[in-house]
């Protein structure tokens, strides 16, 4: 091509102009084992189906719909044998704004998460998590080695997250309506039904400031994560 740079500048101006097309489907990160839908999430039960692996998935419709699913390890170099584990899940409306940034608003109320802490006082609970999802930038490309379609998404301080690949193009969702009632306690203890190890440290760390510990670590990207 004579003027690449024209090449460029035309692909750019489309990424632009937003072909929201382009998200629908569900997409899954490393070996696709993280799948949104009926196979990870039972939110009636606020309950997960462990995946063999971690991972993260999105799906998207057209009309406006996400869902989330990620299971995740997070390390904390300071204390290396307490690898927490996170399962969330999320659903609601996304769009992108004109800077190309990503909103995912919740439906209130459905949103929740799993904390598996080998070395916390309360090792493994369930709570609500409704967070608004921010995301700076997207990218799409074709994987060079077998066309497989790859998305990623970068944290709202510019961090991507693991690619993720096209694995259906019609979305594999939940319902996209209100699905739980929260009237519910907020905290359910899951200790009966732990994965990780028993040994606590014998801390008494409130719950709610571990999440938050948890979370924000999962929101600053400062966390290592073992996908
Ligand atoms: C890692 O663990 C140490 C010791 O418990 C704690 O003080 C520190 O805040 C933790 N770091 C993160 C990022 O959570
Ligand atoms: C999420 O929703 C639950 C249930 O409605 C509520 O109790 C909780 O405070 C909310 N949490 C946040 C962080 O908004
Ligand atoms: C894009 O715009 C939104 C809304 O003004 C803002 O919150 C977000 O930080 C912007 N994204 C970037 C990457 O600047
Ligand atoms: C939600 O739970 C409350 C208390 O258990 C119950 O009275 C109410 O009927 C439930 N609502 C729905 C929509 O299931």
């Amino acid at each position: 091509m004579l003027f690449p740079s024209l090449g460029a500048l035309l692909l750019a101006t489309s990424v632009v102009a937003q072909d929201l097309s382009e998200f629908t489907g569900t997409w899954s990160s490393g070996s696709g084992k993280v799948i949104t839908g009926p196979n990870f999430a039972d939110p009636s039960e606020a309950a997960f189906k462990y995946p063999d692996v971690a991972g993260i998935s999105y799906s998207f419709t057209e009309s406006g719909y996400f869902e989330l699913a990620r299971y995740r390890f997070i390390s904390n170099g300071s204390e290396p044998n307490c690898i927490r584990g996170v399962l969330g899940w999320l659903h609601g409306t996304w769009e992108v704004l004109s800077n190309t940034s990503i909103v995912m608003t919740p439906i209130w109320g459905d949103g929740y998460q799993q904390i598996q802490d080998p070395c916390g006082a309360n090792s493994n609970f369930v709570e609500n998590y409704n967070g608004t999802e921010i995301y700076s930038t997207y990218a799409f490309s074709t994987d060079a080695a077998d066309g497989r379609r790859r998305f990623q998404l970068f944290e709202h301080n510019g961090v991507p997250l693991p690619p993720m690949f096209l694995i259906s193009e019609t979305p594999t969702m939940l319902p996209t309506n209100k699905l739980r009632n929260v009237s519910a306690p907020a905290t359910v203890d899951k200790n009966k039904r732990e994965l990780g190890s028993e040994s606590g440290s014998g801390d008494r760390v409130n719950v709610a400031d571990k999440a938050a510990v948890v979370l924000s670590m999962a929101a600053l990207g400062l966390s290592s994560l073992l996908i």
